[in-house]
């Protein structure tokens, strides 16, 4: 069993992963700032590049907030996206590198490297979407569900919500207690054997 490989106890294991699914119907039960605070100040412990932290977390709460950006979502996601319990939008700051003086102050090289867009954009974007997975196992060692969604239109959004901000929507997570009939079928995932080589 190579769960015993792991510093993580089973059950956390289960949690995090084996157990852990997208939830598509939750219940009622709010989401309150507080546990999102927890979240963010657990996941923000993860690793970027240059610890550069581009992920921004936008909490739609009002009613024409959430309406907006249930407009800008595929069909398909539109109704559990309308009555989930919270929306995310997470977004990449394409200007993230304003943060980068004060994170090292003795480092000018790196403002440097950062000014350019056509090396910045890249990095804003993979780095938030690092921030994403691991803001997506924060929901989950909270005892919530998350279910992100890519299923929008987003320059739609951002035209909508972000249009005199540096921020770009990278995907939309709902989060809350899961349903009685949250779960589809688990699909397969594929074997270690298909996804890791040795050279
Ligand atoms: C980046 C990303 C985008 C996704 N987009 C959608 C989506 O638009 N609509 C949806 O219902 N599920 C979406 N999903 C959920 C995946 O389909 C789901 O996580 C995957 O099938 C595994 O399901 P399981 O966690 O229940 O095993 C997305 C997941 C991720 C990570």
């Amino acid at each position: 069993m190579t769960a015993d490989l792991f510093a993580l106890n089973a059950d956390a294991q289960d949690l995090l992963f084996r157990e852990a699914h997208t939830a598509k119907k939750f219940t009622d039960e709010p989401v309150s700032d507080e546990q999102v605070a927890a979240i963010y100040d657990l996941i923000k412990w993860g690793p970027t590049m240059t610890n550069s932290q581009p992920m921004r977390i936008v909490l739609a709460r009002s009613e024409d907030a959430r309406t907006r950006v249930v407009g800008h979502m595929l069909p398909n996601n539109a109704e559990k996206t309308a009555n989930a319990p919270l929306i995310a939008v997470l977004a990449a700051d394409m200007k993230f590198n304003r943060h980068i003086e004060r994170i090292f102050p003795d480092a000018p090289f790196m403002a440097q490297m950062y000014e350019k867009d056509d090396f910045r954009e890249p990095i804003a974007d993979s780095q938030a979407w690092m921030q994403a997975g691991y803001f997506v196992m924060g929901i989950r060692a909270l005892g919530l569900d998350a279910c992100p969604m890519l299923g929008l239109d987003r320059p739609g959004l951002d035209a909508d919500l972000f249009a005199d901000s540096d921020l770009k929507c990278i995907c939309v997570v709902l989060i809350g207690k899961p349903a009685e009939d949250a779960y589809g079928p688990r699909l397969p995932r594929l074997n270690y054997d298909e996804v890791v080589s040795v050279l």
